[in-house]
């Protein structure tokens, strides 16, 4: 692989995206790691992050300077290439002047084997106080700013290269053709990570891993566990057995997208378990928000043990055992999981396959390795229907979290109605790539006076939440034109009888959050 090191910015999963993008494996690192852990893992390339902090502050995120000496390509940026202008023998300062955002760089000579061919004047993107004042000896400098003389340098013996600005951020022209000089022409390293190779490399490790065993899938619908288990399909086949777990609160086609479409396009062997009697049941007369998880999370872990027990019995009989659990856990999950960032429990987030800890399975875990992009390139390779691919978030509570009020049968149908008409408008527009996702909620507490038709009425708001997000940490909601609003609008009152206004959510997040409850 090629290790991107983390020093702290938020950066650094970016570059590693960006790495992928053009062909290479990449895995991130923290910056603690040793010279021997790096020679463990064998890398082709070292990228070095950015980072908030100055080289020479007192607690400045430090890095095994041996690293260095171990003759891989490495490709420094901004603190990252502060790092290395120091412990090679560079000096690194504040000069007082700071750049902050979109900059004239000047590439200086030939630009080296990173900025080779590329336009003389061009727009980077930077973000620093100290810089660069003198590059260690034995290399180039490659760019140059009005106020930062060393903006980018390189050593052609040493295969080590460095600029200052950002070149993951899509605002900096040349960046993306900076990593790839990097990686293809500094490191030798050949574009050959795509879709097919990490599907052919995970399903021959799915069938070491799994042997004859058999193994179980929670299947949500969502694009990730859809994609964990056609992938896991394809590796094992039948010796897998998706459980879906229709609690009642699914949208409008769901059901019917993953038992028809999904298995019509994958094979999977997929049990449906009806269980919205049981859900609803429970969640009657319920209206707070809190509650209604707690119930949906405890009820779904019942329906899914009870479920589970029946498989392995099953196996039993045949002198079988289920020996294994998918989960779509993705990279992000795993790096922030190690990163151990104490956020602070906002909502209790209960993800459809957020199994108890104590089920006695192994975990199957192929996607661990990828990124959301990633996931629904391989979905795709795998022939998933499209709808099911790009399908927006959606939460493990479903449409229970949407209803500002009890919910039941009837508010679910008023419900699910306008959520189509909605979801289906906005698609038409061709704003799904813009929208992060669109949350349609109902008031069901809430009664405002209308007139529809020749009479007057007394139903209920809908709300439309579209947001514009990178990873629903933050969120803006989404400018969407007037003429696609009145669409929405018109079509909700005029065929859901029960809803007789409907209101925009302008509001971001924070204060917001994504979900109403
Ligand atoms: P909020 O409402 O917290 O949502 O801004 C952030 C993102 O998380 C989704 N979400 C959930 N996903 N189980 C899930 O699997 C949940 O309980 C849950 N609650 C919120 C939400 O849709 C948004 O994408």
């Amino acid at each position: 692989p090629v290790l991107v090191v983390d020093f702290g910015a938020q950066y650094a999963q970016l570059i590693a995206r960006r790495v992928r993008e053009a062909g290479v494996y990449s895995e991130l690192v923290p910056h603690t790691i040793s010279a021997a852990e790096v020679a463990e893992k064998q890398p082709l390339g070292i990228v070095l992050s950015g980072g908030p902090s100055s080289v020479y502050e007192e607690g400045a995120p430090q890095f095994d300077d041996s690293i260095f000496d171990m003759g891989i390509p490495v490709l420094g940026i901004c603190y990252g290439f502060q790092v290395m202008a120091r412990a090679l023998g560079g000096t690194v300062g504040n000069t007082g002047d700071r750049e902050y955002g979109a900059t004239d760089a000047t590439v200086v000579g030939d630009g080296g084997a990173i900025l080779a061919g590329q336009p003389v004047d061009q727009n980077v993107w930077m973000s620093h106080g100290d810089a660069v004042q003198k590059a260690p000896e034995g290399f180039d400098v490659l760019a140059s700013t009005s106020v930062t003389p060393v903006a980018a340098f390189g050593s052609p013996a040493k295969k080590m290269y460095g600029v200052q600005w950002h070149p993951e951020v899509k605002h900096s022209a040349f960046g993306q053709n900076v990593l790839e000089n990097f990686l293809h022409t500094v490191a030798g390293i050949a574009p050959e990570w795509n879709a097919g190779n990490v599907i052919a490399e995970q399903v021959a490790r799915i069938r070491e891993q799994v042997g004859d065993s058999l193994v179980i899938s929670a299947m949500s619908g969502g694009v990730d566990s859809a994609v964990s288990t056609a992938l896991v399909h394809k590796a094992i086949g039948d010796q897998l057995t998706a459980v879906f777990v229709d609690h009642g609160l699914l949208r409008k086609g769901e059901r019917e997208q993953v038992e028809r479409d999904y298995v019509a396009s994958t094979g999977v062997r997929l049990i449906t378990v009806d269980d919205a009697d049981t859900f609803l049941g429970h969640l009657a007369g319920v209206t707070d928000p809190e509650t209604k998880r707690k119930i949906i999370g405890r009820e779904f872990i019942r329906t899914f043990e009870r479920v589970q027990r029946e498989l392995v019995e099953e196996a039993k009989a045949s002198g079988k055992s289920v020996k294994f659990l998918v989960q779509g856990t993705l990279y992000p999950d795993v790096v922030e999981s190690g990163g151990g960032s104490g956020t602070a429990n906002i909502k209790s987030h209960h993800n459809v396959g957020g199994l108890p800890d104590d089920l006695d399975f192994d975990l199957i875990e192929p996607l661990r390795t990828l990124f959301k992009d990633e996931v629904r390139e391989i979905g795709r390779e795998l022939g998933i229907p499209e709808e099911i691919v790009s399908r927006q978030p959606f939460p493990g509570p479903g449409l229970a979290i949407r209803i500002v009020g009890e919910v039941t049968r009837d508010n679910l149908e008023i419900l699910r109605e306008a959520d189509a008409i909605a979801r289906a408008e906005l698609t038409a527009a061709g704003l799904d790539k813009t929208i992060w996702q669109c949350p349609v909620v109902l008031l069901a507490d809430v009664r405002s006076v209308g007139v529809q038709g020749d009479g007057r009425t007394y139903g209920h708001p809908i709300v439309l939440r579209p947001v514009s997000s990178e990873d629903a940490m933050t969120a803006d909601w989404t400018r969407v034109p007037y003429e696609v609003l009145a669409r929405i609008s018109n079509k909700i009152t005029n065929q859901v009888p029960e809803v007789n206004r409907v209101v925009l959510d302008v509001t971001s997040k924070p204060p917001g959050t994504i979900e109403w409850e």
